[in-house]
């Protein structure tokens, strides 16, 4: 019964009004707040965008200072989340401990669960951008056997990140800044997309009044799946696989193949139909990257190639198939000594950003309604229920 609009995949329908992204998919535009991702990335830091979108504008030099110590005095967790990542198998996924361990902090920080005080939206959103890196780094410490590194304040949100992630209590740590800007470049990449599915997910979520950290959660699980969050890792295995420039012809012939249901990874996107503006910044990232690590990794020359002689081809520039975000991060990870597992780790980390954001622009929205789909239901009509016995 009722009239309702079918519209699987929801590629169709906006669920919300929202005034912090901006996305043109056929010019390859990107905006935070009305700023084009190309500057942000290069000229502001991880630290600022958060703001931006938690705040709506750009911080001045002492909101900045403010919000950098705001969110420096959270970054500790809990000692007694340091036993519940214990209770894990080693070899768990890094995004299994943060699905569990974001969850598992709305049973710790009960002075920010009460969703109708703005000032505890605000503390619970502080909290989780400050612990997410220190929820990363602990899951890899975890999975690599080593002792868990507790955060140094004295250094930057991503500088802080990769020591806690890299470095040991036997030796000091130096951070290396062309990586930690590489790294923090990454991370204002991915800080948010619009109504994407791990977004959608949180909003659903939250929209029933749960509380942030277990919207959050939920986040999590949704960006774990290997058509959102994954592709990176996907990437760069086939990357891997294709090894030399020589062999991209006979993969770009598989992807263009119907019987084959190869895909060039980190090529396409469903709302992109032009260069994806993150994927130039990712680029350039890579040389940066490579130069100061003194890395000289052959995936990059076939990536390189591979999307050169692809943008020549007539099958890719039909389809308006251009390399998206994921092409390049995956080299830049690993180039820096992440494991694969973590790619989608690290996303999750900076995407927390736009999620708490989009969370609290929507519990603020007085017009704001649990989300409720309908559906076109397609199951018997009325019966008669029969006894066991007589089936
Ligand atoms: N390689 C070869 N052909 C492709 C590719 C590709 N990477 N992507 C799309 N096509 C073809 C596809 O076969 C289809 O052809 P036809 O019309 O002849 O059937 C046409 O292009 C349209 O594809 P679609 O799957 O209907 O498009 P979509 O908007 O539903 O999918 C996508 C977008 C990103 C899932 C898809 O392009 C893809 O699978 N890309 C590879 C995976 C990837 O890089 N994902 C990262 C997305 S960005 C990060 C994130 O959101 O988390």
């Amino acid at each position: 019964t009722g009239t309702f609009t079918y519209d699987p995949g929801f590629t169709s329908t906006a669920s919300c009004e929202s005034g912090l992204t901006y996305i043109d998919g056929d010019q390859g535009v990107l905006l935070h707040r009305g700023y084009p991702i190309g500057q942000l990335a290069e000229q502001s830091s991880f630290m600022e965008v958060a703001y931006l979108l938690l705040n709506g504008e750009l911080p001045n030099g002492q909101e900045l200072d403010k919000f950098n110590s705001t969110i420096t005095r959270h970054t500790m967790l809990h000692e007694q989340l340091a036993t519940f990542y214990r209770g894990f198998r080693r070899d768990a996924h890094p995004m299994a401990v943060m699905c569990g361990v974001a969850g598992a902090l709305s049973a710790f920080y009960h002075d920010s669960t009460d969703i109708t005080d703005p000032q505890q939206r605000m503390i619970a959103s502080h909290r989780l951008i400050a612990k997410m890196p220190t929820i990363a780094a602990m899951a890899y410490k975890y999975s690599v056997g080593q002792p868990f590194l507790y955060p140094d304040n004295s250094l930057s949100y991503t500088g802080n990140f990769l020591r806690m992630t890299f470095g040991v209590p036997a030796e000091q740590y130096e951070v290396n800044p062309v990586v930690e800007k590489a790294l923090d470049r990454i991370f204002i990449l991915h800080a948010d997309h619009e109504q994407n599915a791990s977004t959608s997910t949180v909003r659903l979520a939250g929209s029933s009044g749960a509380n942030p950290f277990a919207c959050i959660a939920a986040g999590i699980a949704c960006l774990w799946g290997p058509a959102h969050g994954g592709a990176n890792e996907a990437a760069l295995n086939m990357l891997h696989e294709i090894g030399r420039p020589e062999r991209i012809p006979e993969f770009i012939a598989r992807a263009k193949d119907k019987n084959d249901p190869f895909r060039l990874m980190g090529f396409g996107h469903r709302v992109y139909k032009n260069y994806d503006p993150r994927a130039t910044v990712m680029q350039k990232t890579v040389r940066e990257v490579f130069e100061s690590l003194g890395v000289n990794d052959p995936v990059f020359e076939v990536a390189l190639r591979l999307e050169e002689l692809a943008l020549k081809d007539d099958y890719f520039v039909e389809k308006k198939l251009f390399p998206n975000v994921d092409f390049y991060s995956g080299v830049i990870l690993s180039a820096i000594g992440f494991p694969t597992t973590m790619f989608t780790a690290l996303f999750a980390l900076a995407r927390t950003v736009g999620w708490v954001a989009q969370w609290n622009e929507m519990i603020s929205d007085p017009e704001q309604k649990i989300g409720r789909p309908r559906q076109l239901y397609t199951g018997p009509t009325q019966r008669d229920y029969v006894p066991v016995g007589q089936r």
